[in-house]
């Protein structure tokens, strides 16, 4: 598959994704041993966050660093790049795909970086588009899934929290049906239930799965994938403080959960997952977050090549 853009999870299927997972574990393995591939050398990344980022920016331009290019970054865009005086992402990115041979994008509209695709002159990584996609996310959290558990196929996936606004859990849910004997239970308050168009695909693919708001689901979960409820993305206030302790996992609910399942979130977390069972060997979220690394240099070798 010759890769352009990385827009939507849509656009992958298996083969890809065993590639990128095999490609990720050279990478992991070249890194501990002190000799990263350098095959970006001469090559030059942009970064364009139009929202604030910690993990997504810094683990991409890490592994740009790493694979022995250089980064151009404009990290408050919305404010600091010439959005703030009514730039247009077209526009913006016709400009800097001259200056650097691949983008990567997080902006506030959904539509953001596939727009942006259509513009620029080198391929567009989406790292988020307001309440859609962020596919290179559900990349590591899979990656994650298949390091901690040694498989994809037949996991109980329970994902649990504000599945109306996280798109880490819209891409993950475009791609799970990628893997055979899939259980998934999505997990949300009511006014926060998964929209229709990252579902649709499950039935149509004979993917097992469930709507609940019952916290009990994650009982029964190989992987149970923790979200935060997305501040930012509430009308109001008083909207966000009525959903925002929805589940809470600490250590009374670990008791009740499988002696080996693995825990995972995208981070942030914002009390949803309790630091005292940061110890537990269960608690995955720092290791999935250091997957982002090299399945993110995996990613870029590939969009560069
Ligand atoms: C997520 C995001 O930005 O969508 N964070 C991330 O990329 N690791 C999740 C979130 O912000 O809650």
């Amino acid at each position: 598959m010759t890769l352009r853009h990385v827009i939507s999870a849509e656009q992958f299927d298996r083969r890809f994704l065993d590639g990128l997972f095999d490609d990720a574990d050279t990478m992991a393995a070249a890194l501990h041993s002190g000799t990263p591939p350098v095959s970006a050398c001469g090559r030059i990344m942009a970064t364009l966050f139009y929202e604030p980022s910690t993990r997504t920016r810094l683990s991409f331009e890490a592994a740009m660093h790493r694979l022995g290019g250089s980064v151009i970054s404009t990290e408050n865009a919305r404010e600091f790049s010439s959005a703030a005086k009514g730039e247009t992402v077209a526009d913006t990115v016709r400009i800097v795909g001259g200056y650097a041979d691949v983008i990567v994008i997080r902006h506030y509209e959904r539509d953001s970086a596939e727009i942006a695709s259509r513009f620029s002159p080198v391929p567009v990584i989406n790292a988020g588009a307001g309440a859609g996609e962020h596919p290179s996310q559900a990349f590591l959290d899979l990656y994650t899934m298949k390091k901690e558990k040694g498989r994809i196929d037949g996991l109980k996936i329970a994902l649990v929290g504000d599945l109306l606004h996280g798109r880490t859990v819209h891409s993950l849910a475009r791609l799970l049906p990628l893997y055979d004997g899939m259980e998934i239970f999505f997990v949300s308050p009511p006014e926060l239930r998964i929209p229709e168009e990252y579902v649709e695909c499950l039935g149509r693919k004979g993917v097992l799965y469930n709507e609940t708001h019952d916290f009990r689901a994650v009982e029964d979960a190989d992987i149970i994938y923790m979200t935060r409820v997305q501040k930012e993305r509430f009308s109001s206030e008083k909207k966000y403080a009525r959903a925002k302790n929805c589940y809470v996992l600490g250590r009374k609910a670990l008791g009740s959960l499988k002696h080996d399942a693995v825990i995972m979130h995208p981070l942030p977390r914002v009390g949803e997952v309790s630091p005292d069972i940061d110890s537990d060997q269960r608690a995955a979220y720092f290791r999935q977050a250091m997957n982002g690394l090299y399945v993110r240099m995996a990613l870029l070798k590939h969009v560069l090549s």
